[in-house]
């Protein structure tokens, strides 16, 4: 590209700052609402069963990088309307449960308010990737009130346990290594840690279970 290409192209983006920055304003508006709705539910249900579903809760706006990044992978133009209409995940929250079943219960109780509508589930944990990757990933339409409008946004939500979420910090840790010797026998025995994991969740859900009992 030469120098004249680069500032035409420098020069479109500018007529994007506003409208950019006005959009990431709306998606987080989208992301606290939805936070809300699960901290709502945390302190409700912390106080019917004395413990909380959740661990801890995580928010973030994908950065401008990684959105310019992502358009490109997908061969899309850098345009507002793309931005909104073919990326879900510009405001993302994670939520790190204790225990699997915490997991659907909170589901089940965000997917049941009736101003929120469920765009897209995945759920790594009944199937988990070929990795041994394993989450509850829900895409979300909620509506935000802006002083002028009502607007619906997408929010992506990730449930976790902390089990789960100890796999995929590291493994997303090593995936960017890419001088890593024996990739394959890598990849194998992450696999075997993510399984694992997965036991090791189901028996202190067993535990957990057995000492409620108890206290009944
Ligand atoms: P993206 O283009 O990455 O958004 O993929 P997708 O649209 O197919 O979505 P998917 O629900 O499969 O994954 C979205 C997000 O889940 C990623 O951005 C990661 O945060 C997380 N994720 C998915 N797969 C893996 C994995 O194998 N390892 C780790 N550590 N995280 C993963
Ligand atoms: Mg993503």
């Amino acid at each position: 590209m030469d120098i004249k290409d680069k500032y035409e192209e420098i020069a479109e983006l500018e007529g994007m700052v506003d409208p950019f920055k006005t959009l990431m304003m709306q998606y987080e508006c989208a992301m606290l609402e939805v936070k809300t709705k699960l901290e709502v539910l945390n302190k409700e249900l912390a106080l019917i069963n004395s413990r909380n579903p959740f661990e801890s809760i995580k928010c973030r706006i994908k950065s401008p990088v990684s959105i310019i990044e992502k358009l490109k992978r997908r061969d899309l133009d850098l345009t507002i309307e793309n931005i909104e209409d073919c990326l879900n995940d510009i405001a993302g929250i994670r939520v790190i449960c204790s225990f699997p079943d915490d997991i659907y219960m909170l589901v089940d109780c965000l997917l049941k308010q009736d101003d929120i509508k469920l765009i897209e589930q995945k759920d790594y944990i009944k199937n988990p990737k070929p990795n041994g990757y394993r989450s509850l990933h829900l895409i979300l339409d909620i509506p935000i009130f802006l002083t002028g409008e009502k607007k619906h946004m997408r929010v992506e939500v990730q449930f976790r346990t902390i089990a789960m979420d100890f796999w995929a910090s590291l493994e997303h840790k090593l995936k960017y290594k890419k001088d890593i010797e024996n990739a394959a026998g890598i990849s194998e025995e992450l696999k075997y840690c993510a399984d694992i994991i997965s036991q090791l969740d189901r028996r202190m859900e067993q535990i957990r279970t057995k000492i409620e009992q108890k206290d009944k």
